[in-house]
């Protein structure tokens, strides 16, 4: 019996990587934290919880969401290595859906797919990206899903398909994309619907992990060493006091940490803006994506102010490329969209 191919849609970003399908007539989300490291976890320590062990080639792998020895993925050469093979097919179990042979769209960083001198696709950076994803890889006592097909789309920009098909956009019409991502920030000039990318940008010095870094000193600082998830998980729900508390040790110190992410997330915004504006000084639109977008959205909206609403956030931010790639790739129309599903982070180990 020949099995049908499911279509999935991946950003497989450094920090998470976005899958989205749709099911049933409504487009499904997930959102899975990149975090492995090496060797195997032994199930017998775990009660009750599922257990990941990889094997790529002669290497073991296992997923462990809150080992301080997680291998790093924030670095370019991960879409080509053992790391991006495993986050996507992992993300793909996290689907809930029987493991079955499937046809991926997947994203390359801007600045990988297009050469930044001339705005042209790279075919060689693409090429390699999909060669990576058919590589052979192993569950230990679990079954994968069958990578058939692999084709590659740029980061950032397609997030903003859908806002762009419905703004009476002109040929002239130059819409700016930003991408606030874990470790990079991303950003593309669109000409009209998507008649042109008329420019690029790439910094992986700028991103939500400067955030990050703070809080997890400040933590460090009152007695609450804590992991990368961890301390993302407290940005977010900074203004949550009993989640706060229930991360904090010291609590005398809750002000100072508090202080010190909020002065972190206006550098954060500030340093966007700046370097925005410089890429591109009067665009005539804005969209904002990616992970860290809630964090930079006041920086933005003053720089650009007379834009006005013509600033727009993309809902859902963090996963809007993947479902927008989604939806543009899918045979029948999504009905409904899900909210995204953001997998557990909670402290396992
Ligand atoms: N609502 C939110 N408020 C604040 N931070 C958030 C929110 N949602 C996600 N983030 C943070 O955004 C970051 C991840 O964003 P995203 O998934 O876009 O990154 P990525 O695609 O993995 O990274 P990159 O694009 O740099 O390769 C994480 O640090 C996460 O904690
Ligand atoms: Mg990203």
């Amino acid at each position: 019996m020949t099995q049908e191919i499911m279509k999935f849609a991946i950003d497989d970003g450094s920090t998470n990587v976005k899958a989205s399908w749709i099911e049933n007539g409504i487009l499904k989300t997930v959102v899975s934290p990149n975090s492995f490291r090496k060797d195997w976890k032994s199930a017998a320590l775990l009660r009750g919880q599922k257990v990941f062990n990889y094997t790529i080639g002669t290497t073991k792998y296992t997923y462990d969401a809150t080992s301080d020895k997680a291998l790093s993925t924030t670095h370019i050469e991960y879409q080509y290595d053992d790391l991006n093979l495993l986050a996507v097919h992992h993300a793909l179990l996290q689907s809930g859906l029987e493991p079955r042979p499937v046809s991926l769209v997947v994203t390359l960083p801007i600045t990988e797919f297009y050469n930044p001198d001339d705005c042209q696709r790279n075919e060689a950076k693409i090429e390699a990206k999909r060669r990576n994803l058919m590589r052979d890889i192993e569950l230990n006592k679990g079954e994968l899903f069958q990578i058939v097909e692999v084709e590659v789309m740029p980061e950032s920009l397609p997030a903003a398909l859908s806002h762009l098909l419905s703004a009476n956009c002109s040929e002239f019409t130059k819409s700016l994309v930003i991408d606030c991502g874990g470790t990079t920030l991303d950003m593309g000039v669109i000409v009209g619907e998507f008649d042109d990318v008329s420019a690029i940008y790439g910094n992986n010095e700028i991103g939500v992990a400067m955030v990050t870094d703070a809080a997890r000193k400040a933590l460090a600082a009152a007695d609450s060493d804590s992991s990368y998830l961890v301390a993302n998980e407290l940005i977010k729900r900074r203004h949550d006091m009993s989640f706060v508390q229930s991360v904090v040790n010291d609590e005398s110190r809750i002000p100072e940490i508090l202080q010190r992410i909020e002065t972190k997330i206006r550098e954060l915004g500030d340093q966007v803006a700046y370097e925005a504006k410089k890429f591109a000084k009067h665009p005539n639109r804005v969209y904002l994506v990616g992970g860290g977008a809630p964090l930079i959205e006041g920086a933005i909206r003053e720089a650009y102010a007379t834009l006005g609403d013509r600033v727009v956030m993309v809902e859902n931010p963090q996963s809007a490329l993947s479902r927008e790639i989604c939806l543009y790739h899918a045979q029948q129309p999504a009905s409904a969209i899900a909210e995204p599903v953001l997998l557990e982070v909670g402290e396992d180990a």
